[in-house]
């Protein structure tokens, strides 16, 4: 047995270790239990973000890959709904949840009384979930999304609004800007945890046809590429807020994680790594461990924010 304690509390969502996984990248959960138990390796899942209602999604092609170092998406928040969702995952994610793997569903809207109306329907009918996540981030949707969490003010609202409909903890996921002052006034609104960075507005035009590789303008960037400008808002933002953070972007080997934590992560998000190596984040769990160790640490706690400048 391992002298190391790897148990971190996310804003109140315990975590076995701190390894979750990037909403959108992992399906629900379900779709990697044919490559290792999900249930009983990692410290959370975070669930595809889910409206009240059912939403189509952008026109394909929604994912262009660029040079191996990154990828494109333009998904759009597709989701069968909450009662949708609740009655296709419903049941393995309570399976989930009884292997001790927390379950972070993700709330999507576009206004504040869509989100309302979100949080409602999952408080009601998600009794599996040990927390939730507010997306106010999504660079896809025409309205809402990331116009939602454009400005400390914009994004005050959601938070203040989703706070009164739940007890359970809720992270709020953050776009890649301003992180110290948004992640700030979330925190003044009653978010128990930030989860950053969403991908990063991009554009990629096939040459020969001068149109977009994908079916919109612009698509989020993700993977390896983005990793080192995540790491630097992780940094910002922990030094802006009291709250704990959820590091995401680019997160690919266990040294990716470590270095999230050093920036002041208390947990992290495996994200498009999923979708290279479906293993990614058992292997990362594995590495993290090593990595605390070999510091000479006992408790990845102690290693939070340890970064020296
Ligand atoms: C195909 C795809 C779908 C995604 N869907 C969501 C989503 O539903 N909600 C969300 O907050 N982020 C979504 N994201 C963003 C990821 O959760 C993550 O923030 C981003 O990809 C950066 O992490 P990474 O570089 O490790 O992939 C999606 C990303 C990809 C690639």
């Amino acid at each position: 047995m391992s002298k190391v304690k790897m148990a971190v509390d996310l804003g109140g969502i315990q975590m076995r270790n701190p390894v979750n996984t990037a909403s959108g990248t992992f399906g629900n959960g379900v779709q990697f239990e044919g490559f290792y138990d999900v249930g009983k390796t990692l410290g959370a899942i975070t669930c595809k973000g889910v409206s009240a209602e059912p939403w189509d999604g952008n026109p394909a092609p929604r994912l262009a890959e660029l040079r191996g170092a990154a990828i494109m998406n333009s998904v759009g928040l597709q989701n069968p709904g909450v009662h949708g969702f609740v009655k296709r995952y419903g049941e393995y994610l309570e399976s989930v949840r009884s292997r001790g793997c927390a379950v972070i569903c993700q709330v999507a809207g576009h206004s504040v009384e869509e989100y309302e109306r979100a949080m409602d329907l999952f408080e009601e009918f998600a009794p599996f979930a040990s927390g939730f996540e507010i997306n106010i981030s999504c660079p896809n949707i025409a309205e809402g999304g990331a116009a939602m969490g454009a400005t400390p003010q914009s994004a005050a609202r959601v938070m203040s609004a989703v706070r009164t409909r739940t007890k359970r903890p809720i992270v709020v996921k953050m776009a890649p800007h301003d992180v110290a002052a948004i992640g700030h006034a979330l925190e003044e609104s009653g978010a128990d945890a930030l989860a950053l960075i969403n991908t990063i507005p991009g554009m990629s035009i096939d040459v020969r046809t001068r149109k977009s590789r994908l079916a919109r303008a612009t698509a989020g960037v993700s993977g390896p590429a983005i990793h080192a400008i995540a790491v630097r808002m992780v940094w910002e933002c922990a030094q802006a807020v009291n709250i704990p953070i959820c590091g995401i972007g680019g997160v690919t080997t266990a040294e990716d994680a470590a270095e999230m934590i050093l920036a002041g992560a208390t947990a992290v998000s495996v994200g498009t790594a999923n979708l290279t190596d479906p293993l990614s984040a058992k292997h990362i769990v594995e590495g993290l461990e090593e990595w605390v160790a070999s510091q000479g640490a006992t408790d990845v706690n102690d290693l939070i924010g340890a970064f020296e400048c």
